[in-house]
């Protein structure tokens, strides 16, 4: 039912109510009146009929005396006159005097008196007037019927009680109205000062809002946000809205440029018009929900083969295209830079001097220059695209080491904060980069610097010790070169949560039977799962060595477990990368020949793109997933293969090498170079009962689900505030002279987590 009809319905019922107690007074109120009005008028008869009445007792005129009784009884609430004598004889009487009716039944006293009498169920007011001539004395009589004023009586309840009902009806009606007025007023003031306190604004709730109940909310809500504030971003439950609160409560009016050398978005030419996909890698899936929930913009390379034709004039596009809440800026490459700085510098020099895969990395002067170039441009391009002094670049990646100082250059109030998303190996290995110190160095032109874990900010640390002239806080975990301090820090990267690829999936069963049946594999096969892009960082080659092992010892699992590896296409322009693809599928062949026959093959080698939604499919298809990186910054495919299995059951088998096995060390820890172990959790994994497989799978689903990709961006952007207020105190400390002492080592970041 409407709130409103509610509202009237309730008022309704509570007058009427008050209604119906007070209709019973109305008839008895009404009969007094009537009893007041017969007696004031037989007054009024008696008066005018006296003297004449006195005259005619004297002269003892019997028919003149009943003639006048007779007139006087004509009047139609006058009954009937009668006149008692002083022995109570009813000695005169006009015609319709009741037969019952006696002079002793009435008061006779000196003065007028009346009484009521019931005669034939009426009831009856009888007026007696004393009277008195020289010849008699008696008492005129007069006798009202009173039953009309009882008909009055119910006649004026029933309208009263109609009037009344009306009236409460309408009255219900209006207060109901101007109640829900006054209730919607309180509620718009309450969502203002929910929304001001959400947008961090404070003046808000000046006179315009005019309730000082909306202003009491707004302190009462700001008391809380401060409350929270201060509570460490470890215990808060971190969500798009946590974030945009964090951001609006601590960075107010902040602007967000992101830098990344993959764009979220890659628009294609296809033979049904533009296509859209967006691409396989780890960052881009951590960054793009962050950027939904913040907005802002988003520098990245063009890569597509229509991304020209759908920006605008300055190179951007609105996204997600759905629901757009953030700027794409596109920056075009030519193919020579894109060959030097993406394919030469970016990943035959650092991808693997970072991971220690034992694939030499080829570092090119060439390449460097190119690396250099694009650097340049791109710090061009956040300069151009910022529209304040001081905004907050979050620069990504092993793509962009110099950008943070070339930024610093264009924009010395930004503050900067770069993540590294791959390992950072020990001192002596990055020591064999011919351009290390400008790597080091350009890298600490942020504010805040990011690894995956304590070990790579530690590696880190020491390179910049070992190479370039610097003062570390080793307690603070910051370096200072030429006056610039940059923080050093572990945030460790994750993925949404809920993960919005969790969204539509059909149930585990029916996954389980939609994906054997796509595969044309039977309902009882077993199945293990391997999803990551190409790279030779991955261990591809690796597990599926370790799954001819295990076949090979357990021949009893041959024709009921399978391994499907699924690999996305990455740099195939690099000998390394296409090698691996060639012997990954050199190896299937060999394995499939060594343990399969005819309907069957224990591995399954599909190479292409896969949209999350797939993925998460057929991480809920599997019995268990192996990531066996053999060195990897984070590694997200675990976490999601964890996040998609809300049914807590599937075996995560984890390299020790990845990020990701320092937070999920209920996975089975593998060393990817021991095939024996690997081939050994292969079936532990399968003999796994539910139960275990269901307290694995609940704790690392708690880890996830807490330390998602909102918490990663919100430490950093809290960090990023905190410096950020700490550096205003510093600047007007510097400005006063009186206050100098105070420069020096002034405030740290907060180290808790
Ligand atoms: C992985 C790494 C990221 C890297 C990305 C590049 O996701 O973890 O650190 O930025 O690959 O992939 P791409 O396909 O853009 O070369």
């Amino acid at each position: 039912m409407p709130m409103i009809l509610r509202y009237v319905l309730a008022a309704f019922v509570m007058l009427a109510a008050a209604i119906f107690a007070i209709a019973p007074f109305t008839s008895t109120f009404v009969e007094q009146w009537a009893r007041r009005d017969i007696e004031l008028r037989s007054t009024l008869v008696f008066n005018s009929v006296r003297d004449e009445l006195a005259n005619l007792l004297a002269a003892a005129a019997t028919a003149r005396i009943d003639d006048l009784f007779d007139r006087l009884a004509l009047d139609e609430r006058l009954l009937a006159v009668g006149f008692c004598d002083g022995n109570g004889l009813l000695l005169y009487r006009s015609k319709l005097m009741p037969a019952n009716f006696s002079c002793e039944k009435v008061a006779r006293t000196p003065s007028p008196s009346f009484s009521t009498i019931v005669s034939d169920e009426r009831s009856l007011v009888v007026g007696s007037f004393p009277i008195a001539t020289d010849k008699t004395s008696g008492h005129l009589i007069l006798l009202h019927d009173l039953t009309f004023a009882a008909q009055r009586g119910a006649q004026a309840r029933t309208w009263i009680t109609i009037a009344l009902a009306g009236v409460a009806l309408i009255g219900a009606a209006l207060a109901s109205v101007f109640a829900l007025l006054i209730v919607r007023r309180w509620l718009q003031s309450i969502r203002r000062a929910i929304d001001d306190v959400k947008a961090g604004r404070n003046g808000g709730l000046n006179d315009d809002h005019g309730l000082v109940f909306g202003r009491q909310i707004h302190e009462a809500l700001q008391e809380l946000t401060e409350a929270r504030r201060s509570i460490d971003a470890t215990h808060v439950d971190w969500g798009p809205d946590t974030l945009r609160l964090a951001l609006a409560s601590q960075l107010p009016d902040a602007e967000i440029i992101v830098v990344s050398n993959r764009e979220p978005y890659i628009h294609n030419h296809a033979a049904e018009g533009i296509a859209l996909q967006m691409p396989a890698s780890g960052l881009v899936a951590a960054i793009e929900p962050v950027m939904r929930a913040c907005g802002g913009t988003w520098i990245a390379h063009g890569s597509g083969s229509a991304d020209r034709d759908v920006v605008d004039a300055r190179d951007c596009i609105r996204v997600p295209p759905e629901s757009p809440s953030y700027t794409l800026r596109r920056v075009w490459l030519s193919d020579q830079e894109e060959e030097g700085y993406y394919f030469g510098l970016a990943n035959e020099g650092l991808w693997p001097l970072c991971h220690i895969v034992f694939v030499r990395p080829t570092f090119r002067e060439a390449d460097w220059n190119e690396y250099r170039a694009v650097n340049a441009r791109f710090a061009a391009a956040v300069a151009a695209e910022a529209k304040h002094p001081d905004p907050i670049v979050l620069v990504q990646d092993y793509h962009f080491a110099l950008l943070p100082r070339m930024i610093r250059e264009r924009l010395p109030e930004a503050t900067i904060i770069t993540f590294w998303h791959i390992p950072w190996p020990n001192a002596e290995t990055f020591g064999i980069c011919p351009w290390k110190e400008e790597i080091i160095a350009g890298l600490l032109g942020s504010t805040v610097l990011g690894f995956h874990t304590q070990f790579h900010c530690n590696n880190f640390i020491d390179t910049v010790d070992r190479f370039i002239e610097s003062r570390i806080d080793r307690e603070h975990a910051s370096v200072t070169v030429s006056g610039h301090e940059t923080f050093v820090r572990p945030y460790p990267i994750s993925i949404e949560w809920p993960p919005a690829a969790l969204a539509g999936q059909k149930s585990v069963a029916d996954c389980r039977t939609s994906v054997r049946a796509s595969l044309g594999l039977s309902q009882s096969m077993r199945m293990g799962v391997g999803i990551e892009r190409f790279d030779y960082t991955k261990g591809i080659l690796d597990r599926l060595r370790a799954v001819d092992e295990f076949l090979s010892r357990h021949p009893e699992w041959i024709g009921r477990f399978v391994f499907l590896q699924v690999a996305a296409p990455t740099r195939g322009k690099l000998a390394a990368y296409r090698n691996l693809q060639e012997e990954a599928e050199r190896l299937a062949r060999e394995i499939n020949a060594r343990h399969g026959y005819e309907g069957y093959a224990p591995i399954l080698l599909i190479v292409r793109h896969y949209e999350p939604a797939e993925v998460f499919e057929l991480f809920r298809a599997a019995d268990l997933c192996i990531v066996s990186s053999l060195h990897d910054g984070m590694n997200l495919v675990a976490k999601e293969f964890v996040a998609a299995r809300d049914d807590a059951q599937g075996v995560l088998i984890l390299s020790d090498f990845a990020g990701a096995s320092r937070e999920l060390s209920e996975a089975l820890i593998v060393n990817p170079y021991d095939l024996r172990s690997m081939s050994e959790a292969i079936g532990q994994a399968l003999h796994m009962s539910e139960a275990e497989q269901r307290d694995r799978m609940r704790l690392m689903r708690d880890v996830v689900r807490s330390r998602n990709v909102y918490r990663w961006a919100g430490q950093m952007l809290l960090d990023a505030s905190q410096l950020r207020k700490r550096q205003k105190i510093m600047l007007m400390a510097s400005r006063k002279p009186k206050n100098a002492f105070i420069q020096g080592r002034f405030g740290r970041l907060r180290q808790a987590r």
